[in-house]
């Protein structure tokens, strides 16, 4: 049977290749629609528990996920050899970077050694993690067209970002638009019709290269924009004024204004990571993405920021940092997220341990957190843990936070996040980044 009609009738099998943060709510969606999948990951612990229906992702439904592994609409394996069953392969590994911030595709090329062992004629396979424009046309094609395929012919092959947001509580992978770019004809027409089968708008480009440069720019976007507001925040702070209030200020404007806050750091597996990936091919064409660097200087100087205003807020209570209980409040990236992947936070408290000072922290999200070779466990936030500390330091500012408690109990509240905007009383106790 043609792919079109396996799609159409949802008969076609389809196997997601990595079940993190993109590729487990990706299989469960599949799974929904109708979909058999197969689930694939090198990890026989993240295998097991999906096979037992065990949720470790925040964004993925349990009952839902019970439901597609009772009616066995979703099976997880460590064995690749399964791709030979799988009409449709969905690539959602991860992209790091190397220690010198140089992209990392090792894990693509790890799975396409398994595909070009089991690929077969008829089949999709769609790049979903985050990569440089040009990865698919010249990494993944090469590596299947060496097997003798035609692409849109008797292969499709097309790449298509995964622009979830984790922790968002509008937009899922169903309702978050998809991109698409095929690399023919054919490979384009074969996977937006994949997609239209369970994500309500698809919007389909005129090449792979396309569609990796839009993903890439929407991170750059956003880092830069950061950035430029975490720069504006130094210098409010220098002239005292109250950057929250600028930004609200300029937020009237009612056309031609975005707000971006500013914050700790930039922290996750897209924003500190992708805009490199474009720096780096860039180099290829000689040309220098400098807002790209400037935007990844500004932000990685952040931790720093807040280490050195900290010893300040500290100093003008006559405290030294060395010796003090610092009690850090939220350490994951981004609020009501468990994930703590190239959180600011880490290299704050890092920072902070070098000092010599105390570290407790709270964070329902992260039972326990290594910093250098220590490991901490996390504390709930009581009135006593406040009291013993010299400060409460918001790094991520959870909504499960009683800011008010917080501000009531501790010294003082350096917050980062502006998590304590709603607080009434005692407002003299907070410290923010630009005031
Ligand atoms: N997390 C996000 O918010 C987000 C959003 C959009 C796009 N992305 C992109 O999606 C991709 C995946 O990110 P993620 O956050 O889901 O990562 P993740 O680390 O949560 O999940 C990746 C999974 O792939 C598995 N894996 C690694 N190498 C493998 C291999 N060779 N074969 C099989 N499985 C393998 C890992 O065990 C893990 O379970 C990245 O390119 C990322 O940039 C992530």
């Amino acid at each position: 049977m043609d792919i079109r009609e396996k799609i159409k009738n949802h008969s076609a099998i389809i196997g997601v290749v990595g079940l993190g943060y993109v590729g487990l709510p990706l299989a469960v969606l599949q799974a929904k629609t109708g979909f058999h999948v197969l689930g694939i990951d090198e990890v026989s612990a993240k295998v097991e528990m999906v096979n037992q229906a065990n949720n470790y992702i925040l964004d993925v439904d349990d009952e839902e996920l019970r439901q597609v592994v009772d009616q066995k609409r979703l099976e997880a394996t460590t064995d690749f050899s399964v791709l030979q069953q799988c009409d449709i392969v969905l690539i959602c590994v991860p992209t790091p970077l190397t220690r010198n911030k140089e992209p990392d595709i090792s894990a693509i090329v790890k799975v396409l050694g398994h595909l070009a062992q089991y690929a077969h004629p008829n089949m999709l396979v769609v790049l979903e993690s985050t990569t440089y424009p040009g990865t698919t046309e010249e990494v993944i094609l090469p590596a299947l067209t060496a097997k003798g395929f035609t692409a849109g012919q008797d292969l499709f092959v097309a790449f298509s970002p995964e622009r979830v947001d984790p922790g968002n509580a509008d937009f899922k992978t169903h309702n978050t638009f998809k991109l698409v770019g095929g690399v023919t004809e054919g490979c384009q027409e074969v996977s937006k019709l994949f997609y239209e089968q369970s994500i309500v708008k698809v919007f389909p480009l005129s090449s792979p290269r396309v569609a990796e440069m839009a993903k890439v720019f929407e991170n750059v976007f956003r880092s830069v924009n950061i950035a430029l507001v975490n720069e504006l925040t130094m210098l409010c702070e220098r002239m005292d004024i109250n950057v929250y209030e600028v930004i609200d200020a300029a937020a009237t404007k009612n056309f031609g204004f975005m707000p971006f806050y500013p914050g700790p750091g930039v922290g996750g597996h897209c924003i500190p990571l992708d805009p490199y990936y474009l720096a780096w091919k860039s180099k290829e064409y000689d040309v220098h993405t400098r807002f790209i660097e400037l935007a990844g200087e500004i932000n990685e100087n952040m931790p720093y920021f807040v280490v050195n205003k900290l010893q300040r807020v500290l100093n003008n209570l006559g405290k030294c940092l060395q010796g003090s209980t610092i009690v850090v409040l939220g350490v994951t990236y981004k609020a009501d997220i468990e994930d703590p992947r190239e959180s600011p936070a880490t290299k704050v408290m890092e920072l902070l341990q070098k000092l010599g000072a105390n570290l407790q922290y709270v964070d329902p999200y992260t039972p326990s957190l290594m910093i250098g070779d220590q490991q901490y466990k996390a504390h709930v936030v009581t009135k006593e843990l406040l009291e013993k500390g010299a400060c409460a330091l918001i790094l991520t500012a959870h909504s499960a936070f009683d800011y008010q408690m917080i501000v009531d109990n501790a010294p003082i509240v350096f917050d980062t996040r502006n998590g304590t905007r709603q607080v009434q009383q005692h407002r003299e106790k907070i410290v923010l980044l630009s005031t």
